[in-house]
């Protein structure tokens, strides 16, 4: 069988020759003015619309994330969406601040149910909207360029017209030219403009002009050239508000709707993570973040991001990927060695009066609610940094570096050993059975020390078994003194390699750490030992390494 796999099938997007482009050199200073339509495009695109509890759930975040415009459905056509918007009206849901806005064909019938709907509404947009693009002129309608303008025309009138009869509401008029990415700029523009000349708006009662990628065909910034023309192009460009509705066939809808703001656009209509027909309308969230994560307020919250995920999972019945930007759950987890190691380094020296600036992590997870543990994930690929930072938080205490390389070894074979990830306990237990185990032969029962000069002497209890041992010894600080008396005592020569003591963050019950690394036999043993005195601390850890060879030995023998 041969592969139906052909590029010839298709055609490249026409581009507009533009000469005189000025968006690339613009940048965005401010939010624009955001409308969400979850409860509208979302909702029309799930598999099983939202129930009316579902839609009360999202309006409430909706409206606590603080949107000011929000399309709340499709009442003509729909009559969970006609019910829902009068609980809005009629159980007084709506702030004072916030405007609902409806969706309707450029139908009669379906305009003058539409205003019935939204009786008794405070302020509201009426949202008109017909299709213009060459496919649906030719193969859906059957229509001329003259058909499609006049339906547009006839659709303004009457809304005009609906709105004159219920003058108690503040009346917001928006037309959409649907697919207007994928129809010629020229006619799209000359059909808004056929309807600006119908509603005759002003700076001061504005109208919203709103300018679909119903279906994303082109690069976006293709898009931005559209929109620059069409803002050069349309009548009244001050008393309109341009507004941009994004879809995500290309992966692009974010990037479009962010240029087509440097093209001169005011407002962005989108979805919470991006829910909407095919691969989704424009991600609000992640447009907002961007906006963030550039010291720009989005004028939204998203400080309750996983308030926002679980609401929207639960409306939409569709899981956030792990990996969506910002907010998913792994976008703050560094796995790799390196990336961990990077990230701590940045995160001490991360002062809280200085603009962020840490390797990999593009902002602070915790303005989203999500703590450090989770931005540190150890598995076999790890390295020494992952589990040092993680060891260090659970601990209260910074290990120094020949430590942090010591840990590694232990925490890599035990991961590759589960072939899987280590959480905090796992690694504490690893930590703990390998460097803090201070069973085996000799405990530390007492001890005294003296200072001649600069020598200092030791005598120490050490319980050997079931007897008691005394022992001596000297040496230039109480550690290596402690090291000569068991020299002295058992034979076994301890050289201390590494040696560290740290005190423990406040609200531990042990106030120091002590790390040793000795040379016994041929071969370094590390231990660490904590306790309220940190000669006490720094002693046992000795003993504890002097254990651990005996136990070798033995092995050995
Ligand atoms: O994508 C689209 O074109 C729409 C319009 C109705 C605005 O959702
Ligand atoms: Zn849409």
């Amino acid at each position: 069988m041969t592969s139906r796999f052909d590029h010839r099938k298709y055609r490249a997007f026409p581009v507009i020759r533009k000469t005189d482009r000025r968006w690339p050199d613009q940048t965005i200073s401010s939010a624009p003015q955001w409308c969400s339509v979850d409860l509208r495009d979302g909702n029309q695109a799930l598999i099983e619309p939202m129930t009316v509890a579902q839609k009360q759930r999202m309006w409430a975040l909706l409206v606590k994330m603080g949107f000011k415009e929000i399309e709340v459905g499709f009442p003509a056509a729909s009559q969970p969406d006609f019910d829902f918007v009068r609980w809005l009206i009629e159980e007084n849901q709506i702030p004072e601040d916030v405007t609902i806005q409806v969706l309707v064909q450029a139908r009669d019938e379906l305009i003058e149910r539409t205003y019935e709907s939204l009786i008794g509404a405070r302020r509201a947009v009426v949202h008109v909207y017909n299709s213009t693009s060459p496919v649906q002129r030719n193969k859906v309608f059957g229509l001329s360029q003259q058909g499609i303008i006049d339906i547009a025309v006839k659709g303004a009138r009457k809304v005009a017209d609906e709105a004159r009869k219920y003058p108690a509401t503040e009346w917001v008029f928006q037309y959409s030219p649907e697919s207007f990415s994928s129809t010629e700029v020229q006619f799209a523009t000359e059909v808004c403009n056929a309807v600006i000349d119908v509603w005759q708006p002003t700076p001061d009662n504005k109208a919203i002009i709103n300018l679909p990628a119903t279906v994303e065909s082109a690069m976006p910034n293709v898009f931005a050239d559209q929109v620059e023309w069409f803002c050069d192009n349309v009548n009244r460009r001050d008393s309109v508000t341009i507004s941009i509705h994004t879809h995500n066939d290309r992966g692009c809808g974010v990037a479009a709707a962010e240029m087509a703001i440097l093209a001169g656009a005011d407002r962005i209509e989108g979805t919470l993570l991006g829910n909407g027909e095919r691969t989704g309308n424009m991600d609000i969230i992640t447009m907002a973040m961007n906006l963030y994560s550039q010291g720009i307020d989005p004028e939204l919250d998203i400080s309750i991001a996983d308030d926002i995920i679980a609401t929207v999972e639960a409306c939409t019945n569709i899981k956030t990927h792990p990996r969506h930007p910002w907010v998913g759950e792994l976008v703050y987890t560094a796995f790799s060695g390196s990336h961990q190691d990077a990230i701590r380094k940045c995160l001490a020296q991360q002062s809280d009066d200085e603009p962020w600036d840490v390797a990999y992590l593009p902002i602070d997870p915790q303005d989203l609610g999500r703590n450090y543990q989770s931005v540190i994930r150890v598995n076999s690929q790890s390295g020494k940094g992952g589990a040092s930072y993680l060891l260090e938080q659970a601990l209260g205490v910074t290990f120094p570096r020949w430590m942090q390389i010591e840990i590694a070894q232990p925490i890599q074979k035990e991961s590759e050993r589960r072939e899987g990830e280590l959480n905090t306990q796992d690694i504490l237990n690893v930590f703990r059975t390998t460097f803090m185990n201070s069973d085996g032969r000799y405990s530390l029962a007492g001890y005294q020390v003296d200072k001649h000069g600069s020598q200092y002497h030791i005598q120490a209890s050490v319980n050997d078994g079931s007897q008691m041992m005394l022992v001596h010894g000297n040496g230039n600080g109480a550690i290596s003194a402690f090291a000569d008396a068991m020299h002295k005592a058992t034979g076994l020569d301890a050289q201390i390699v590494q040696f560290d003591e740290q005190a423990v963050a406040e609200g531990s019950d042990a106030s120091a750490m002590a790390f040793v690394q000795a040379s016994i036999r041929g071969s370094r043993y590390t231990a660490v030992s904590q306790d309220g005195d940190t000669l006490t601390a720094s002693l046992t850890a000795i003993l504890s390494a002097i254990n651990k060879a005996m136990i070798d030995s033995q092995a050995v023998a």
